[in-house]
């Protein structure tokens, strides 16, 4: 069954025209994680750009994805034995869905919340949900990476935070390890599930630069890496701008730990933004433009990070690739470091009073999301 859940704030489209003047202005950078995962109609040479038809091809050819459903399907088992049954599920990130009924089934569940940036969200939520017909399916959208996540539960539950999402945490290149990120990250994600559970996040551990960069170099990766450029053209008010001026170029940045996403202009050009062609971008041949972060973590420091942030490690698991699969407990919020105590109310009240939208703003967002599914 389907339900959809209250939390919903799909705020990536209203912001992409914002967020791509600040890129191509220097304004921002590592700040466009959640439009990479948008579709759209763009192409390049008659093939289809679409945030999320590229990523889905990464996702079946690549190699870390490889690793990833490696590691997840080897161990999720022997962390299912920790969890128990019949726990509801939260599961941030969960693109095509494709690891969700593995974990609904190890743990016996009855409810699943996928949480994402991305509407296609809503057509994956209603699939799955016809193919397991015992578990309501509560699709929320949401940024999980900006700073104040709501709850959408008031009950434990067990947060799933696979393909190694934790790692792009948005923003400039740190001059070290992003400590306090991570931390915050961990806290923020954690605020979804404030009765506790536990959470399964996979990582890549890897801090080979060469590695990283060939891996990052894959053909489904280099087109998913440029597919906002396609995206910026198809749906911004852009006069004279050519997407196929840009490549994809991985950067290794030792002292944090980073691969830095960007694009690098092959050829100069100069265009406008806005529907008046108010904004002049004019862009050298050769400049870089940082967009999105993968960050990768010795254990040792994620493992404090998440401590800082009041979980605690049950158990890790490491395949044959470079990617880690961690089962944490979550407290309660009250229970947990730095966290204030809860106010009196239920947690459902909370969620209920916190809305952004007014109820009648919300049927009408619900409605289109029904429609658009
Ligand atoms: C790296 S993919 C992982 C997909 C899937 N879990 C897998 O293992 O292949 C990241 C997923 O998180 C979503 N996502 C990325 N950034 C997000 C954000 N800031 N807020 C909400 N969802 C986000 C994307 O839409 C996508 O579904």
């Amino acid at each position: 069954m389907i339900k959809y859940h209250e939390v919903i704030r799909p705020t990536a489209s209203e912001n992409f025209f914002q967020q791509s003047v600040d890129l191509w202005l220097g304004f921002a950078s590592g700040h466009m994680g959640p439009q990479m995962y948008q579709h759209h109609k763009g192409t390049k040479d008659g093939q289809p750009m679409s945030g999320v038809f590229t990523w889905d091809q990464h996702a079946k050819h690549g190699t870390i994805p490889a690793y990833n459903e490696e590691v997840f399907q080897t161990y999720l088992p022997k962390a299912a034995q920790h969890i128990g049954k019949g726990i509801p599920v939260v599961e941030f990130g969960p693109g095509s869905m494709s690891d969700a009924k593995a974990v609904i089934n190890a743990v016996e569940s009855h409810e699943y919340i996928p949480v994402d940036c991305s509407l296609e969200v809503i057509k994956s939520a209603h699939k799955l949900s016809m193919e397991l017909p015992e578990c309501t399916v509560s699709p929320a959208v949401i940024d999980f990476f900006s700073k104040n996540n709501r709850p959408l539960i008031d009950r434990p539950a067990l947060g799933v935070f696979l393909g190694g999402t934790v790692a792009n945490i948005p923003g400039p290149v740190p001059n070290t390890r992003p400590h306090h990120e991570l931390i915050n990250t961990f806290r923020n994600l954690t605020k979804a599930i404030p009765a506790g559970g536990y959470l399964v996040v996979s990582v890549d551990v890897c801090e080979d630069k060469d590695r990283n960069i060939a891996l990052y170099n894959e053909h489904w990766h280099r087109l998913f890496g440029v597919n906002h450029i396609y995206r910026m053209a198809e749906e911004l008010p852009m006069n004279n701008f050519d997407p196929d001026g840009f490549e994809y170029l991985p950067v290794w940045h030792e002292d944090c730990s980073l691969l830095a996403h960007t694009v690098v202009a092959t050829k100069s050009q100069n265009f406008e933004m806005g529907n008046d062609g108010e904004i002049l971008v004019s862009v050298k041949k050769g400049d870089i433009f940082h967009y999105n972060n993968s960050f990768k973590y010795r254990p040792d420091f994620f493992e404090d990070c998440a401590e800082d942030a009041g979980l605690e490690v049950i158990q890790s698991w490491q395949g044959v690739g470079t990617i880690r699969l961690y089962l944490f407990h979550v407290p309660p919020r009250d229970a947990r470091n730095s966290f204030s105590a809860p106010s009196p109310n239920s947690y459902l009240q909370e969620l209920q009073s916190r809305s952004f939208y007014s109820s009648s703003q919300l049927a009408l967002m619900q409605e289109k999301l029904r429609t658009a599914a």
